[in-house]
């Protein structure tokens, strides 16, 4: 077992390793004093982990309350948050109980959203049950509900007090949902460190998932720790988010995040190529590693689409958009971009399809 220590306006432990839910009845109450706690959890996840940790915890003399919602990201809205909320009001919880979000990225940010909220903030404990939210959306205290206009439009920085990442619940995850936490594993490769995507590379699948975890949280965490609230260097962990965002609520997020990420990172690589900022070795090292994880590089959306949408993320800054761009693998650089350029550089990075195939 590995533990990670996160250093922001809360301080927490973040552990990583096989069969930590066996244990997390322990784990929570040795770091929260609580009366009280409420598992939330989603129509997928629920069934296969939610039973045995209540009955744990109830072992341990809390009174465990459950809430579960149906899965999917139709599910991550105001009116979910709302009954959340009114959950928690209807059964008296008090800021000496604690929240636990049980499942993958939309459990982990509505209910970290709903305990940054509730009587001005309660304790939260995060459970990711997806590599996606391993590896990124439980660590670092973003917590969001999404708008009908873009995702994670509402909002708050709030950090939970304790994280566990259990290496085995990995094992009933669809394959494709998988990858899609794959794709953001890939991009830690992409900003930070080149000895990681030579592992990815030459692993695929296949790769150490213990340690490749504990690394994508150790660079996590060094970015949280010089910039919790975004304004800085934290933006460079939306490598590919800004077109992925926009390619995710085009398609009534029928495309999933990672796949939209995927083709977000293909498109902002090709462009930068086109447009000088990094060699074509690097554009087609990106190319080559989703191809490899079977991730999608390309979209029928348009430029014009595309840019509309991208117009509504909350990377927008004024009148230009922050674009993270890959430099080499392993650095990447925040490039402010005027709103009325980014079309044309969408356009450019559009051209990616074509590239791939005669690869
Ligand atoms: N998911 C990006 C971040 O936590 O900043």
């Amino acid at each position: 077992m590995r533990i990670i220590t996160v250093t922001a306006s809360r301080n927490y432990p973040v552990f990583v390793g096989s069969g930590l839910l066996d244990n997390a009845d322990q784990l929570i109450t040795e770091h929260i004093k609580c009366t009280n706690a409420v598992i939330i959890s989603d129509s997928h996840v629920w069934p296969l982990y939610g039973p045995a940790l209540r009955d744990k915890l109830q072992e341990k003399g809390l009174h465990v309350y459950h809430f579960v919602f149906p899965a999917g990201e139709s599910s991550k809205t105001i009116a979910t948050y709302t009954e959340i909320l009114n959950f928690l009001a209807e059964n008296h919880i008090t800021r000496s109980d604690c929240l636990i979000a049980l499942g993958g990225g939309v459990v982990g940010d509505i209910t970290g959203f709903a305990a940054a909220t509730f009587l001005r903030g309660i304790p939260y404990v995060q459970i990711p049950t997806t590599l996606l939210a391993m590896v990124d959306s439980s660590v670092g205290g973003k917590t969001a509900v999404d708008l009908p206009a873009g995702k994670n439009l509402v909002g708050a920085f709030y950090q939970p007090h304790l994280v566990i990442c259990d290496i085995c619940a990995l094992n009933t995850l669809p394959i494709s949902i998988f990858r899609d936490g794959c794709a953001e594993v890939i991009k830690y490769g992409i900003l930070y460190d080149a000895g990681l995507f030579e592992h990815l590379s030459q692993n695929g699948l296949a790769f150490c998932r213990e340690e490749v975890i504990a690394r994508c949280i150790e660079l996590k965490r060094d970015v949280v720790a010089s910039d919790e609230f975004d304004t800085g260097l934290r933006q460079k962990l939306n490598l590919g988010h800004t077109f992925g965002h926009g390619i995710e609520n085009l398609s009534n997020y029928t495309v999933s995040h990672g796949q939209a990420v995927a083709i977000g990172m293909a498109i902002i690589s090709t462009a930068a190529c086109q447009y000088g900022y990094c060699d074509n070795k690097t554009k087609t090292a990106v190319n080559h590693i989703l191809q490899q994880f079977a991730l999608p590089a390309t979209t029928d959306f348009t430029a014009p689409q595309l840019y509309r949408a991208a117009l509504s993320d909350k990377k927008r800054s004024g009148e230009k958009v922050n674009l993270i761009i890959p430099t080499t693998i392993g650095n990447c650089e925040i490039l402010p971009v005027a709103t009325n350029e980014i079309e044309s550089f969408i356009q450019a990075g559009l051209s990616y399809g074509s590239d791939y195939s005669s690869n």
